[in-house]
């Protein structure tokens, strides 16, 4: 059973300035918790309790989103607001760990995992980019879930998959497979891996999107891998290495993502889930009515 993610929040959010100047970009909001909180929720539903952040000095505002604010509760306390109070309280379960590590220098996302060898040892984990939101409303169980079954069905490590335009297969990971895609919920044998390809030779349309179940044989394959695309150490490249030793499985996605690594992404993600919000939905969607009729 899978019991650790890792969540790589060091990067300076270059995409999304200026908002991302003086708060992390993972600290925006999408309707009324930051994006970093949907990511962590999804990682809880899933069962995983020790979430390892890979952060940098100037990102504290995501730790202590996460930690106990003494005062603050004092105070809601003695003015008898219970529900935000709960709601607070509730952000993480007790029986979850939050725990970061720094990494010093950004050297790619494959270097990023590699700062947390020391928490993770030689436990399989899941690694969760923060800039990909996933709603997984109307699924019995959400994508991680479902990843993690398939690692404990099979033993190889899953990469979470979705079609994509094939004119922006340059901007992803991107796989090839043995046979036919697999249905979404299901996983297939991976028969290769790339990251960033030009478009002409991106081998499918299906990338990577975020989401990856790997063991801990992955650590000394990456602590070897050379700078890649973009010269940096890529994850992506370290993984296919490991396909190549042990397999690999792709795990086609169920949920919608929303890509809040970039502006309209996250509008996107407000647009989507504000709608649903339990108690601002009814109000947002009447100004999404109105606004939308103004032209
Ligand atoms: C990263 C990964 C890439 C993946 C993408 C979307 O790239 O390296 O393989 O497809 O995230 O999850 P980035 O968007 O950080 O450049």
């Amino acid at each position: 059973m899978i019991r650790k993610a890792v969540l790589p929040v060091a990067g300076f959010g270059t995409r999304c300035l200026p908002a991302s100047k003086a708060i992390p970009k993972e600290m925006i909001t999408i309707v009324d918790k930051p994006v970093i909180q949907y990511v962590v929720t999804e990682a809880v539903k899933a069962g995983i309790k020790e979430i390892v952040l890979v952060t940098h000095s100037s990102k504290s505002a995501i730790e202590n989103h996460f930690d106990k604010h003494f005062e603050l509760e004092n105070q809601l306390e003695a003015k008898g607001k219970d529900e935000l109070l709960d709601e607070l309280r509730n952000i993480i379960p007790d029986d979850v760990n939050i725990i970061s590590v720094r990494q010093p220098e950004a050297l790619g996302l494959g270097h990023a995992i590699l700062c947390a060898r020391p928490v993770v040892g030689n436990d399989p984990f899941a690694v969760m980019l923060p800039d990909v939101l996933i709603d997984d409303e109307g699924l019995a169980s959400n994508d991680l879930a479902g990843m993690i079954e398939a690692y404990d069905k099979s033993g190889k490590s899953q990469i979470m998959v979705e079609t994509v335009p094939q004119e922006l297969t340059y901007k992803y990971g991107i796989v090839a497979l043995e046979g036919d895609e697999p249905a979404p919920g299901a996983s297939a044998p991976l028969t290769g891996m790339v990251e960033k390809p030009k478009v002409e030779e991106a081998p499918s349309t299906l990338a990577v999107i975020g989401r990856y179940l790997l063991p801990g044989e992955i650590f000394p394959i990456l602590a070897e891998t050379k700078p890649g695309a973009g010269n940096e150490i890529q994850l992506t490249d370290a993984i296919e290495t490991l396909r190549r030793q042990n397999g690999a499985e792709a795990y086609r996605m169920e949920g919608q993502t929303y890509d809040c690594g970039s502006q309209l992404g996250y509008l996107e993600a407000t647009l989507a889930l504000g709608k649903k919000h339990p108690t601002l939905g009814k109000g947002f969607t009447q100004l999404i009515k109105q606004y939308a009729s103004e032209g």
